[in-house]
């Protein structure tokens, strides 16, 4: 075993974790965090999408161990006081999902991206979620929900929203 200790959406917690364990399997089932899912184990699906001390992570891409000492905030982390960011409500608003399962991980990859670049083009939206896959929507509300979260609109014209940050 070894002793880690990890603020985990603005909680720190310290643990005694096997040097194996995936930190998306630490944040499931130690710390209960089902809100990062897991949908392919292997680095496929973008699914455990999370921000570690301000990189964006495929959590069953990293050990438990190597969060130690580090700051990680999943989509369980971004509401305040219960409100949702933009990010969040553009996603909503958009139709972003249909199942959900693949949202956490695209809300977490797009926020890095409008961290970086506040206002992507769709092409570098699209590029920026290439790593996450939806069995679900097609993209293009996804796509939709980034830009709008950003104020912009897409290739399309459709309706903008009124220009807020992630
Ligand atoms: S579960 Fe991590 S990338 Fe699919
Ligand atoms: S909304 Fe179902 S996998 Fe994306």
């Amino acid at each position: 075993m070894t002793h880690i200790s990890v603020k985990v959406d603005g909680t720190t917690y310290e643990d005694d974790v096997e040097p194996r364990l995936l930190l998306a399997h630490y944040l499931r089932d130690r710390l209960g965090l089902t809100g990062t899912p897991i949908g392919c184990d292997t680095s496929n699906c973008g699914a455990c999408t999370v921000d570690l001390d301000g990189a964006t992570v495929k959590s069953c891409s990293v050990l438990a161990v190597q969060a130690d000492g580090c700051e990680v905030t999943t989509i369980q982390g971004l509401a305040r006081d219960g409100e949702w960011t933009a990010l969040q409500r553009a996603f909503h608003e958009k139709h972003g999902l249909q199942c959900g399962y693949c949202t956490p991980g695209m809300i977490m990859a797009a926020r890095d991206l409008l961290r970086e670049n506040p206002h992507p083009s769709p092409d570098e939206v699209r590029k920026a979620l290439e790593g996450n896959l939806c069995r679900c929507t097609g993209y293009q509300n996804i796509v939709r929900a980034v830009l709008a979260a950003s104020g912009q609109q897409d290739a399309s014209g459709h309706q903008v929203s009124e220009g807020v940050t992630a």
